[in-house]
């Protein structure tokens, strides 16, 4: 990256599970900082936090504190970016939005950018990171819809409980020790739905991520539908998304079957996906060589195996997609969309 020019960024729920991994990957990237603010709530102001070797003094996030800021990384809550973005926008801020406040908006761009990166210059001050389900999926689905056409999606999630934030991994670790020791299991954060009910997530499977809507389906279901039909600016693909809470901490993993409007070869599907920008391939059967969540955390990648023909549907595709939740689905492709924005600057 060119490191001629620097740009003043915030961080806005630093103190987050992704807010940490933003720290991680402008720390990695060698990001071109003029400065760095790091913001959260008022709890955490004055709180000290290291960053390449330096310590940085929390602030509490607010409209004042986006004053000569020039990026603001949000991942602090819809309630807060729905607040504060406009804020930050009237001082001049672009702001790259984590969190759902603004992502179905239709002056938005939602933006993974290996799919639609020219988005990122069509902004009215904010950019809206997708949920983190849907970037690896649409990424790695974007050389097959590119080529042959896709007419359905059908995918089912198995996702981490880092996606429900610092509080839901606690809850993990602290469950999973409750139950080898033969303690009473404590059920405070999942599910996060509208009812105080809460279940186990320690060595259970929870069908059911955010809250239910009317249709049968939820919100993170609903967020998984809509948004692949914005990312691809294509509302005739039928999607349908079935998604649960696993208790892995990091890495969400999707049994994902398309449909796709041409025939096509599987040697020809293989080599989209090797040559397929962000995509690495996991597919060795044989060897039993397959995508894991424990081996994607902390990568940026989206990795994809088990690729098989549908045996009665000759253009269905089966696949397995897996990639690091905190990462490509949200700190990354948020510092990626960063990244492709400054070099037009
Ligand atoms: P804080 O640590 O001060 O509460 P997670 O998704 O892991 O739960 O993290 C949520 C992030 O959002 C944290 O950094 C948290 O900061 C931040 N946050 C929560 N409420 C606010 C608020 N009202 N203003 C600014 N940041 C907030």
């Amino acid at each position: 990256m060119s490191k001629t020019k620097q740009f003043h960024v915030a961080v806005v729920g630093a103190t987050g599970a992704v807010g940490q991994q933003m720290l991680s990957i402008l720390e990695q990237r060698d990001f071109p900082l003029a400065s760095l603010k790091l913001l959260a709530s008022a709890r955490s102001a004055g709180k000290k936090v290291m960053f390449k070797g330096n310590e940085y003094t929390l602030e509490e996030a607010t409209p004042e504190a986006f004053e000569g800021v020039d990026i603001a990384l949000f991942s602090a809550g819809g309630s807060v970016s729905t607040k504060l973005v406009p804020e930050a926008i009237k001082r001049g801020t672009l702001c790259i939005d984590n969190t759902s406040a603004f992502r179905m908006d239709p002056d938005v761009p939602l933006v993974v950018p290996e799919v639609n990166p020219d988005k990122i210059f069509d902004n009215n001050g904010v950019i809206a990171n997708p949920n983190c389900s849907t970037i690896q999926m649409v990424a790695a689905l974007k050389p097959l819809y590119d080529k042959y056409g896709m007419d359905r999606i059908v995918v089912s999630t198995y996702q981490a409980v880092s996606g429900a934030g610092a509080k839901a991994i606690q809850e993990l670790v602290d469950q999973s020790q409750a139950v080898l020791n033969g303690d009473e299991v404590k059920k405070e954060v999942l599910p996060v739905g509208s009812l105080p009910v809460k279940h186990q997530i320690a060595f259970n499977a929870i069908p059911q991520i955010d809250v239910f809507l009317d249709n049968g389906f939820t919100n993170e279901e609903m967020k998984m539908i809509r948004e692949t039909k914005k990312i691809y600016g294509d509302e005739s693909i039928k999607v349908s998304a079935t998604c649960v809470r696993i208790p892995v901490e990091r890495g969400h993993a999707e049994s994902v079957y398309v449909e796709l409007k041409e025939d096509f070869e599987m040697a020809d599907v293989m080599a989209l996906f090797a040559n397929a920008p962000g995509v690495i391939v996991q597919d060795k059967p044989e060897e039993q060589v397959y995508p894991m969540p424990a081996d994607a955390t902390g990568k940026i990648e989206v990795f994809v195996g088990r690729v098989r023909r549908d045996l009665d549907y000759p253009k269905g595709l089966h696949m397995w997609v897996v990639s690091d939740n905190l990462l490509k689905g949200a700190a990354w492709n948020a510092v990626q969309i960063a990244e492709e924005w400054i070099k037009r600057q």
